[in-house]
């Protein structure tokens, strides 16, 4: 297949991107419209304020007892703490805290990276708000590090997407031209260089400290942790590193408060979160909705499930998040710990919803291969593993499988699990074991009648 037959393929999917306006009390992708993406665009939105108000540059008053204009790099870290926002690229750890991890004493240079490597299947958030909202990431970078204490930043981009990484070199060259990056920043004591870098379109290069060596021109392996990157990271020296989307949120929670943004969402899982909606679905885009809004609401937004069928499970946060039934999920809202108590993860926000015509087994086929290919082959249970995992089910779905088989998926999976150097091994046995503790009937089926257990539709 040639490229332009996949991009055909891709578009007859009728996937969509996030100018539908049935988004709920949007703040990333609020006023978009696919053209007005540019500087003068975003300062008409209030973009560049929140800058603006830490810096001291918004005509507000000195501080009446500090007699600090501006922000202090601890009230900018205190704002973040009280927001509960949590890192959108996956582990949803808190930003805040994060940040506070930074050694801003440090003598020699400290990094910021952002995370726009975004190869996790299912998910499109990021290349959306890079493309349309790309300042917003700009302005939440310049904000975490003035907190921080850092004069350097690079924007790690997916390989594979160019469009994006070239709206948001323009995009830097905008800012640049008009002061609001490089030295003495709005005129201020704040200098930061921030830089664009086109990755090399490997989903384990999302994995940070994978991106910090591919950043540092190596082969993009994961390293071991501890040292964590706030010690050791891009070139040795302490780094801080967030997802496109998390750098975008911040510039609202900085203009309307950390108590605003809590209250966007639920308590622990504050503000708004952008979901990729695909599968079957009417209509699939990137929805932006505040923390725990039931799932129904989400389903009802994407159209509900596709030509009428009936719901059969959905994978809620990308495909290494275990799958779900149906019943389980129209349970649940969509915040990190109401789907970690149904036994999932909020991960990425990349919601796969699966009609009753799916077949589990051949659903599985596809992401363990997807596991397989992607593992980078440092640790052995992983290499090993991954490989074990596909082939096995492979046999099964040709018809080759035997009774022992579903005993042998759960054991390589376990000897999987906690063992590898990154979370990727972890990502390639989650999802088999949850298949098999929510879907074991059929796969049995289809050991012992050598078929699929749901009827063939022409979906
Ligand atoms: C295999 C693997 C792939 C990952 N891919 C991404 C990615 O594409 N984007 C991302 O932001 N985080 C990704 N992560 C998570 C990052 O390692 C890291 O936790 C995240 O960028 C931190 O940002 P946050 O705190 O803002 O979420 C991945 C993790 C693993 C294990
Ligand atoms: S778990 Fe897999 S992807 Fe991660 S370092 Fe080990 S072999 Fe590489």
């Amino acid at each position: 297949m040639n490229a332009e037959q996949i991009l055909s393929q891709f578009s007859a999917t009728g996937v969509q991107t996030c100018f539908h306006g049935r988004h709920i009390e949007p703040q990333i992708y609020a006023g978009l419209n696919g053209r007005n993406w540019s500087l003068k665009d975003y300062e008409a939105r209030g973009g560049y304020q929140a800058l603006r108000k830490i810096l001291g540059q918004d005509g507000s008053a000195p501080h009446p007892e500090t007699g600090v204009v501006g922000f202090t790099q601890d009230q900018v870290i205190a704002t973040l703490k009280d927001s509960a926002l949590r890192g959108r690229g996956g582990a949803g750890f808190p930003t805040g805290l994060k940040w506070s991890f930074m050694p801003r004493q440090f003598p020699g240079q400290k990094y910021l990276v952002c995370n726009s490597d975004e190869g996790e299947p299912g998910t499109c958030k990021d290349r959306d708000i890079l493309l349309y909202n790309p300042h917003i990431v700009i302005e939440g970078m310049a904000i975490a590090a003035f907190a921080m204490g850092i004069s350097v930043g690079y924007n790690y981009i997916h390989g594979e997407i160019f469009e994006a990484y070239e709206r948001f070199e323009a995009a830097l060259e905008e800012a640049r031209a008009a002061g609001l990056l490089g030295n003495h920043i709005m005129g201020s004591h704040f200098s930061f260089q921030l830089h664009a870098f086109h990755g090399f379109g490997a989903y384990i290069c999302g994995e940070e400290t994978a991106l910090l060596e591919s950043l540092e021109g190596k082969k993009g392996q994961p390293r071991f942790k501890p040292p964590f990157p706030a010690s050791f990271g891009l070139y040795g020296k302490p780094t801080t590193i967030n997802n496109t989307e998390t750098f975008a949120a911040v510039p609202w929670i900085i203009r309307n408060g950390g108590q605003a943004y809590l209250e966007c969402g639920k308590p622990n899982n504050g503000g708004t979160k952008i979901f990729s909606v695909s599968g079957d679905v009417e209509m699939p885009g990137n929805y932006e909705i505040p923390m725990g809004t039931p799932f129904s609401k989400l389903l009802e937004l994407a159209g509900g499930v596709r030509k009428g069928r009936q719901l059969k499970a959905v994978i809620p946060g990308g495909s290494s998040s275990p799958v779900l039934p149906a019943s389980i999920m129209m349970n649940c809202t969509m915040d990190y710990d109401s789907i970690a108590k149904a036994g999932s993860m909020l991960g990425s926000g990349a919601v796969i919803v699966m009609d009753d015509s799916r077949c589990m087994v051949e659903s599985l086929k596809r992401l363990s291969y997807f596991y397989m290919h992607e593992s980078c082959g440092q640790c052995t249970p992983c290499r090993e593993g991954t490989g074990w995992l596909w082939r096995l089910v492979d046999r099964i779905e040709r018809g080759h499988g035997k009774p022992a088989d579903m005993a042998l998926l759960d054991n390589v999976a376990e000897n999987i699990m906690g063992r590898t150097i990154c979370a990727l091994g972890d990502a390639a046995a989650m999802p088999v074991r949850a298949m098999i503790k929510h879907f074991r009937p059929e796969f049995e089926h289809y050991i012992e009648h050598k078929t699929r257990m749901a009827p063939t539709a022409n979906v």
